[in-house]
């Protein structure tokens, strides 16, 4: 049988009940698919904050970086919450998050976003513009750019004045596009490369390399968009998209907008990758501390982050297929958490919702 080391972060908010449904989704496959799952916790994010006084340990992150991957549920909590976000920026939750991106050089993050027939109705989009629907991947760069750069508040000349710095080099641009050409081989063969070359010099710089790039790939179809017009595309031509490669923020931001046209930010899954095969997955969305701890939230999203941690982390592809495949048969059955509810379905919780997918593995 073979054996894995997965570090399990629950986080805040709804993350520990999603991780739960998670965990058992991976076990009930395990048992189908003969591997067994050895699952460590850390702590990330406020509940870090609580414990420790920072969001992710140095501990922490070493436990991580030895295991085969890192399961992860959501981070952060409400702004209002004076403990978590009356400190510095590196003290706050999301700096866990971003520290364990960097630690671990996961600089491809993959967010795929497709309509299943089942929730087409849950689209906000109109059907002429749904047509047959849509079936992306936005290949987001990670690591780099205004998230990582550095940043200061100061006065100047009497004004208050804040900083963010946004950079890229070559290298960081290349080895992500090689990514986004490598999937989209195995996919539809298209690759559409979104920056602000009209006016940012790190856009220029990316869209130089993705040129040079796509010329390794003759076989991929590559266009440049401007990121203001692909926010307008998204939402009016959804099915022109196969790859969607991206900077750290216009992704940040694309990312949400394509989620929230599959129907809802509760389904999309994420993986974060490098150069090893250690990988990091979370499900698109956040914590939702409102409705945590009350068995409503959607699992589905960390439930496809964990099958997509068995195809890319442990080459388990055939457990993989079979928790998508199970997810999909909820879907047609008829279960839906609220987040996805419409008429004439049954409504389940999280829990619930959980069973119904193990049921069908
Ligand atoms: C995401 C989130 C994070 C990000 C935040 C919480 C730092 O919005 O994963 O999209 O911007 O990367
Ligand atoms: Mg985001």
């Amino acid at each position: 049988m073979k054996e894995f080391n997965i570090t399990l972060i629950p986080g805040d908010g709804i993350g520990p009940e999603i991780v739960n449904e998670a965990v058992r989704v991976l076990d009930k496959a395990g048992q189908k698919f003969d591997y067994k799952l050895k699952y460590t916790k850390i702590l990330m994010g406020g509940c870090s904050i609580d414990e420790y006084g920072v969001p992710l340990t140095d501990e922490a992150v070493a436990i991580a970086k030895s295991s085969d991957a890192v399961l992860l549920g959501a981070v952060g909590g409400n702004v209002g919450n004076s403990r978590w976000y009356d400190v510095a920026p590196n003290l706050r939750p999301e700096a866990g998050l971003l520290k364990i991106r960097k630690e671990l050089e996961l600089f491809a993050n993959l967010r795929p976003a497709y309509l299943y027939d089942e929730l087409k109705d849950a689209c906000p989009l109109k059907k002429e513009i749904i047509g047959d629907g849509f079936d992306m991947m936005i290949m987001r760069e990670l690591t780099g750019g205004l998230y990582f750069g550095e940043r200061h508040t100061e006065e100047v000349d009497g004004v208050v004045t804040a900083t963010d710095v946004l950079t890229y080099n070559e290298n960081e641009i290349r080895r992500i596009a090689i990514k986004a050409f490598e999937i989209a081989m195995k996919r539809r063969k298209n690759v559409i490369s979104v920056d602000k070359a009209n006016v940012l010099d790190s856009s220029r710089l990316w869209r130089k390399i993705v040129k040079e790039v796509a010329a390794d790939y003759p076989e991929v179809t590559y266009t440049d968009m401007l990121v203001d017009n692909c926010a307008m595309q998204l939402v009016m031509n959804p099915g022109q998209f196969d790859v969607v490669l991206t900077e750290n923020m216009f992704g940040d931001i694309l990312s949400d907008e394509a989620s929230m046209i599959t129907g809802s930010i509760g389904m999309l899954s994420s993986a974060s990758l490098g150069t090893t095969k250690l990988g990091l997955y979370e499900p698109s969305h956040g914590s939702a501390p409102d409705i945590a701890g009350k068995n409503i939230a959607n699992p589905i999203a960390t439930i496809l982050s964990a099958a997509m941690m068995l195809r890319y982390s442990l080459d388990l592809d055939e457990a993989a297929d079979a928790i998508e495949t199970a997810v999909a048969k909820v879907l047609k059955d008829g279960y839906r958490t609220t987040d996805i509810m419409s008429d004439g379905m049954k409504l389940v919780g999280t829990r619930e919702m959980g069973d119904m997918i193990i049921e069908r593995i």
